[in-house]
């Protein structure tokens, strides 16, 4: 299996390249901006991973990157789109620019990549596609509204895609993480409170979702699996969803969400 997996330099990206480095005969091409961690992630794994330093929203880097693992391998069988961030504040404090800052990663840099690399993976059908979205692809909360417009917008994307790629032997699916401690998600609060320590999650389970999503040729999958309500209740009771986000325990959750990565 020839898999390409982006934001690979930490967090759940990372936890995946293990992953899939453990299947016999894999071949990994490992990608991100920071080439010094894809390195010695390379180095770890053994097996000669392809690394392709690149920042994502540059308009270049999917032919780039198409070019590239056409040339060492002349097929693809798994693209997990994983690379993301968010960036937390109020609309109105932040304003369009975070929103399109959001979306020019979250969303465009995915679009991007995949658009450069289907004719190879249409060619290597039957393949796979996964898109990492997250929980707050399904709920929004106070200020990490550019980060669950991006998602929203990814997962919408995502089911059309699937359905317009069936035929041609693609399989799209995507996993919907929710607190997961990485690096650009660290969740202190919530690890740091006995009360809600349990609810975070390990990027090492995202990563064999995503394996059960691309290989396995599952729809989508929450990480943990209970999110899932929370995505149900929004749709059966969104006053009642409004209603508990909106305060009281929201207000806690709302400091120590899927989406501070980036820092400012
Ligand atoms: N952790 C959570 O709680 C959580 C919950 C729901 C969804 N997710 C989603 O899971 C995915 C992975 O996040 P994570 O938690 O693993 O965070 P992370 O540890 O911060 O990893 C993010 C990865 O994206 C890469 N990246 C960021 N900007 C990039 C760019 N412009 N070009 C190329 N690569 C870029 C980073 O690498 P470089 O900095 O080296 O470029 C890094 O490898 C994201 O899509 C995130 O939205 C996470």
């Amino acid at each position: 299996m020839i898999a390409l997996i982006t934001g690979a330099s930490s967090g759940i990206g990372e936890a995946t390249a293990r992953r899939i480095a453990r299947e016999p005969g894999a071949q990994l091409i490992l990608v991100a901006r920071r080439a010094d961690r894809l390195a010695a992630l390379a180095a770890e794994l053994g097996g000669d991973p392809l690394v392709l330093a690149e920042d994502l929203t540059d308009p270049g880097a999917g032919e780039r990157i198409a070019a590239a693992v056409r040339e060492r391998h002349g097929r693809l069988d798994l693209l997990v789109n994983n690379a993301g961030a968010g960036w937390r504040g109020a609309f109105g404090d932040v304003g369009t620019a975070n929103l399109r800052r959001t979306l020019e990663l979250n969303l465009f840099a995915q679009a991007q990549l995949t658009e450069a690399l289907l004719p190879l993976l249409r060619e290597s059908a039957p393949s796979a596609i996964v898109n990492v979205a997250s929980t707050a692809g399904r709920v929004a909360r106070a200020r990490t509204g550019s980060y669950s417009a991006s998602k929203f917008a990814l997962i919408g994307w995502t089911d059309a895609l699937h359905a317009e790629e069936k035929p041609h032997g693609v399989h799209v699916g995507m996993v919907l993480p929710g607190f997961i401690a990485t690096e650009g998600f660290p969740a202190t609060e919530l690890r740091e409170k006995a009360l809600t320590r349990w609810i975070v999650s390990k990027p090492e389970r995202v990563a064999e979702a995503i394996y059960e999503v691309g290989p396995g040729g599952r729809a989508e999958r929450y990480v943990p699996r209970p999110y899932a309500l929370a995505a149900a209740a929004r749709i059966l009771a969104p006053s009642l969803v409004r209603r508990v986000l909106g305060g009281g325990a929201a207000a806690n959750l709302t400091t120590s969400t899927g989406a501070e990565s980036g820092a400012d």
